[in-house]
């Protein structure tokens, strides 16, 4: 069965899009029942692991009739890829892949993907558009501070801005130094990084005395961890840059799964002809209607090599209407993962609700960490948050510290220590920021 191509072409085609993201809603719901048709029985028919979840459930890929019944299918968990370590998930023999990626994973072993020659093609495509919705054009120059290597970071975002036509500088993470350096010698009009790497390189132009507001950069595409549209205002306002969210993980693709459009930064855009996402309870599975919070699920529509059938990402959100793309539904910002959350006497909280009332103070300019740690049976929790160079005294800033720790407890109901420290003194990560440290006993 070929994979079926798109039909429609609507009205509200711009050169400066893809021929899809200007097409209806309908179009686009047309487009996609016809694709998961095709991606069910792909992955029914060339994968042990789907044949047997889909037996043990009583479905078939014939029963899929229209978009509701994919709820009928059974979910993949992050335990079912680990499980099929390293090779086992691929709907093609190996030989047909031309490249792995793997994702870190934090314990045990990691998640390997695999791309055929079509899949790389698609990805590219992807990730074109998600940095042209950022912005990006022909012709600009793209400094690409995402680690390159398993990580899908690096490559994703470099064969997409190829695609595009920009000319990419493959720096990858660290050396931040360096990145400054080449960033004043190249003049690169866009950069992607992860956000809490983008206010490491921040540091390091105040550093050596530049000032970020003269800097080329004029369009940051930042992901690959949660981040606040309070981080998004510093930056922006740092760099005199546009600063946009990009959204992806290994498993459905990497990076360009998702993109906040420039014009009107308001969540990000799913691009639903080639993913298809549904927010359930992650408590009872159930399917929830678009605008309720609840874990995001992706489908693969078009992906050969490792097709995913209602993976549950972890991450919560909500789904919302289009806008920029009016045929293509937005998520909001992640908030933070189901295992990020931090669960404090009872209370929920994560680490980028932290973030924002940091950012609201005028002397922390976004790097913190969280330590957890247990003092007779209580269960505590201290920020800590460090001061921008202009504001810190070497006083430990008390008072703005406890003003933040009343504050934390108003909004959030938790009772949190905050410790102010001098510039430079956390740990900068190079990708993804590691906010918590859990120092309770185990067990
Ligand atoms: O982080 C892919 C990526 C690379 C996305 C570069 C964006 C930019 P993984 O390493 O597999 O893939 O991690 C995926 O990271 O499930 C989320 O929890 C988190 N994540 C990714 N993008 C965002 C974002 C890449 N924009 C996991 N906001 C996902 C919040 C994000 N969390």
């Amino acid at each position: 069965m070929a994979m079926p191509k798109l039909k429609s072409t609507g009205s509200g085609y711009s050169a400066e899009m893809d021929e899809v993201e200007g097409v209806s809603r309908d179009a686009i719901m047309t487009l996609q029942a016809k694709r998961l048709a095709w991606s069910l029985k792909h992955a029914y028919d060339n994968i042990a692991h789907y044949k047997r979840a889909f037996d043990e459930a009583g479905v078939h890929p014939s029963d899929f009739r229209e978009l509701s019944d994919l709820a009928k299918f059974p979910f993949t968990a992050k335990t079912d890829l680990r499980d099929n370590y390293p090779f086992n998930m691929f709907a093609v023999p190996r030989e047909k892949l031309v490249r792995v990626h793997a994702s870190s994973g934090t314990t045990g072993k990691p998640i390997v993907v695999g791309y055929t020659q079509a899949d790389i093609d698609l990805w590219s495509e992807v990730m074109a558009r998600s940095i042209r919705a950022a912005g990006g054009r022909r012709g600009m120059i793209i400094h690409n501070a995402y680690g390159y290597g398993l990580f899908t970071g690096g490559l994703g975002v470099h064969y997409g801005a190829e695609r595009l036509g920009c000319t990419v500088v493959p720096v990858s993470g660290g050396m931040t130094e360096r990145q400054v350096q080449l960033i004043n010698d190249f003049r690169p009009d866009i950069i992607t990084v992860t956000p809490s790497y983008m206010l490491a390189i921040l540091d390091e132009f105040r550093r050596q005395r530049l000032d970020p507001r003269q800097s080329s950069l004029r369009f940051g595409i930042f992901g690959a961890e949660p981040w606040t549209n309070a981080m998004r205002a510093e930056i922006e306002h740092a760099f005199d840059m546009d600063a946009t969210d990009i959204y992806g993980l290994s498993e459905v693709i990497g990076p360009g799964v998702a993109q906040e459009c420039v014009e009107s930064k308001d969540g990000l855009h799913i691009w639903e002809d080639h993913f298809y996402p549904e927010v359930i309870d992650p408590e009872t599975g159930q399917v929830l209607p678009d605008g309720k919070k609840g874990e995001l699920v992706f489908t693969s529509l078009t992906k050969e090599a490792f097709p995913v059938i209602r993976y549950r990402t972890r991450d919560l959100t909500r789904l919302l209407p289009g806008t920029a793309r009016p045929g293509m539904r937005r998520m909001e910002k992640v908030t933070g993962r189901s295992d990020d959350m931090i669960i404090l006497r009872g209370v929920n909280v994560f680490p980028t609700q932290i973030e924002e009332v940091l950012l609201a103070t005028n002397w922390c300019g976004g790097h913190f960490i969280i330590e957890l740690s247990r003092e007779g049976r209580m269960d505590e929790m201290t920020v800590l948050a460090e001061a921008r160079p202009e504001s810190w005294d070497g006083s430990g800033l008390v008072t703005h510290a406890e003003k933040v720790s009343i504050f934390i407890k108003n909004t959030i109901g938790i009772t949190a220590r905050v410790q102010a420290v001098a510039p430079e003194t956390l740990e900068r990560s190079l990708g993804k920021a590691k906010r918590v440290y859990d120092k309770r006993p185990r067990g």
